[in-house]
């Protein structure tokens, strides 16, 4: 699955991984259960794969600094102007750098490829917020994905991963089925993994049931670069 393949869908705005609700583990581990409001400027966290997801959004309202990357420029484009954020942009190395600030804690969104990253980009990210972006991706490039957070991250980075499990012949991905088994392949040399919990949603996700599947399990796991 290939730039061209996610850039084809958000011209045609066929884009059901949106979503209008903030993630709700998101909340929980970096709200509820997260750190205390005021040492929240001292971490930022990366968004691989963002869109123009809300998460951001709500993690900036939240107090944290926001990092993304995403290659579409409708969809970074579509994030500030949807939030009615004001918003600034800047040729970065490959990439054209999006910033906004004033009104939220600093949000910064590289439009461009993620696996054109260098570990400098990652200079300041504390934590990695990965939703939908993992399972984004075919098998094929599955590995060359958790290689590169790898190379990217430097010791101590946590990142919380959600993942999405299903009987991959009942549909085809994108998303993609994830089992545990394939996160600690993917993960297991590099980081540190926490299962934190996983729960079946399938009957809140109709849309999924609609494509043929009979179980959908979503697991968040906890990771720490080591
Ligand atoms: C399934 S969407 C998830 C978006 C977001 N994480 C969310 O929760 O809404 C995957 C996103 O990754 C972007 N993408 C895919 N391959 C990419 C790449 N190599 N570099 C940057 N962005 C990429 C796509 O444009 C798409 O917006």
């Amino acid at each position: 699955m290939e730039i061209d393949f996610w850039l084809e869908r958000w011209d045609k705005n066929e884009i059901g991984f949106h979503q209008q609700a903030v993630n709700p583990y998101l909340v929980y581990f970096y709200g509820t259960k997260g750190p205390a409001v005021e040492q929240r400027d001292r971490l930022k966290v990366f968004v691989p794969l963002c869109g123009k997801s809300k998460d951001m959004l709500w993690l900036s309202q939240s107090g944290y600094k926001v990092f993304g990357v995403e290659c579409s420029e409708r969809a970074v484009k579509d994030f500030f102007e949807e939030n009615a954020l004001n918003y600034r942009n800047a040729k970065k190395d490959e990439y054209a750098l999006y910033q906004a600030n004033g009104q939220t804690s600093l949000i910064e969104i590289l439009q461009g490829d993620f696996f054109a990253l260098q570990q400098t980009d990652l200079d300041d990210v504390t934590d990695i917020f990965d939703r939908a972006s993992l399972v984004a991706l075919p098998v094929e490039l599955r590995e060359k994905y958790a290689n590169k957070m790898a190379e990217l991250q430097k010791p101590g980075i946590r990142s919380l991963l959600v993942t999405l499990t299903y009987d991959q012949s009942e549909m085809n991905g994108p998303p993609f089925s994830v089992s545990e088994e394939d996160v600690n392949k993917l993960y297991s040399d590099n980081f540190t993994i926490e299962k934190l919990c996983f729960k079946d949603i399938i009957d809140d996700e109709t849309g999924f049931k609609d494509r043929g599947l009979s179980s959908l399990v979503e697991t968040v796991y906890k990771l720490v670069r080591k």
